[in-house]
């Protein structure tokens, strides 16, 4: 989709990115580059229970690691954050190593902020508060899908309102991403798929974005072309070492896309089924994304052809005004293939929950970017009700 005169952005993507498989086994060297001497790292229970991973990281990083913390739980709150940061500076900590999905990692980012600033986390919740760099942060991902090891967005939740508080700031961006296809190889496949759904959006919210730019454009549309060929390769075989290699690196482009140009109403909407419900965010993501296409399909007929060519379909005789409808039933189409849930029924939420979610949705920062402008929560209870 072509741009016209007034076009104006700032492209932001400051984190190093390190790929290859064992490459996690090389972080000390990540570390020391950082001039630091004691990192603590920060994983969730499931991890550190079930897999060897935190503790190989620990054997790796040798006298580099003051320690694990590993309270980090799915959805992670404001009370975990505090424990990290307690236990942070009890050690001396001078630099975190995330190893996780998005929970472990956004939670990285909220004791950055509490280990060099103090005080409450949620003072600095909102756009831009900080002013300063906050405590060096590497991110080993175990999942491909977030993005978060190169965003400058953290959410974490607020148990006591039930509701996910953003934080958005340029100084809680990682300063180093490593991507190792190993550390993704014992991820089930269900979550592989829901990951790398919320990938997906990340790319196609980062196209539709009022934020939408060029090079976030070539980014999302590259990631796309990943995601259709690689994750059913990783969601069928998780030992694939291609596809999960391939799928971090679309998690990863995803992310800068929309770390850059924003994401709309999939994930606006995603965030509050997710707050009320406990649905897993990707999972959410995938199953809305469907209806958010139509819904937002008289507004971006040719981004959506732009999707459709990526996914590989052949474009020449769908128009703009059908590329909507045809791009939610190719997504509906490749979700099943996943086996992944298509209703968010199948996935716990209940209908009499649909309006009060639907009014948080309206609050939900990612709205204000969607293409088209919902002003009515009884615009986004239709889309909920049309998944339900
Ligand atoms: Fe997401």
């Amino acid at each position: 989709m072509p741009y016209d005169a007034s076009l104006n952005f700032v492209f932001w993507s400051p984190t190093k990115v390190v790929f290859g498989e064992n490459t996690a086994l090389d972080v000390a060297i990540e570390v020391e580059n950082l001039k630091c001497k004691k990192a603590l790292i920060v994983t969730d229970r499931d991890l550190a229970k079930n897999t060897e991973i935190p503790e190989k990281i620990k054997k790796v990083l040798g006298n580099l690691c003051v320690g694990i913390f590993s309270d980090v739980e799915p959805d992670s709150g404001i009370h975990i954050v505090n424990q990290g940061a307690k236990l942070g500076k009890e050690l001396g900590a001078d630099c975190l190593v995330s190893v996780g999905g998005g929970s472990a990692i956004d939670t990285a980012k909220g004791m950055a902020i509490l280990l060099k600033e103090g005080g409450k986390l949620q003072d600095y919740m909102g756009f831009q508060i900080l002013t300063r760099p906050q405590t060096p942060h590497i991110v080993i991902p175990t999942t491909a899908g977030t993005g978060s090891e190169v965003t400058y967005v953290a959410v974490i939740k607020d148990h006591q309102e039930g509701r996910k508080l953003f934080f958005g700031d340029y100084n809680i961006l990682p300063n180093v991403a490593i991507l190792d296809p190993r550390m993704t190889e014992g991820l089930p496949s269900i979550l592989t798929g829901a990951t790398g759904m919320d990938a997906m959006c990340h790319a196609i919210e980062a196209l539709h974005s009022l934020q939408r730019e060029p090079i976030a454009d070539g980014i999302a549309l590259h990631a796309i072309r990943l995601i259709k060929e690689f994750l059913p390769r990783a969601v069928k075989d998780g030992k694939d070492m291609v596809a999960r290699g391939q799928m971090l690196i679309a998690a990863n482009m995803a992310g800068v896309a929309f770390s850059n140009a924003q994401v709309g109403m999939v994930h606006a909407l995603a965030h509050s089924v997710g707050a009320r419900f406990k649905v897993h965010h990707g999972l959410a993501n995938s199953i809305l994304l469907p209806a958010c296409l139509k819904y937002n399909a008289d507004e971006c007929g040719g981004i959506y052809l732009d999707v459709l060519s990526a996914m590989g379909v052949d474009i020449g005789g769908i128009s703009p005004d059908e590329a909507g409808n045809v791009l939610a039933d190719k997504i509906t189409e490749f979700t099943r293939k996943l086996c992944l849930p298509q209703r968010l029924r199948d996935v716990g939420v209940l209908e009499e929950g649909l309006k009060e979610c639907s009014e948080i949705a309206l609050s939900d920062g990612a709205i204000v970017y969607n293409p088209k402008f919902i002003s009515d929560s009884a615009e986004v209870l239709k889309v909920y009700r049309e998944v339900w």
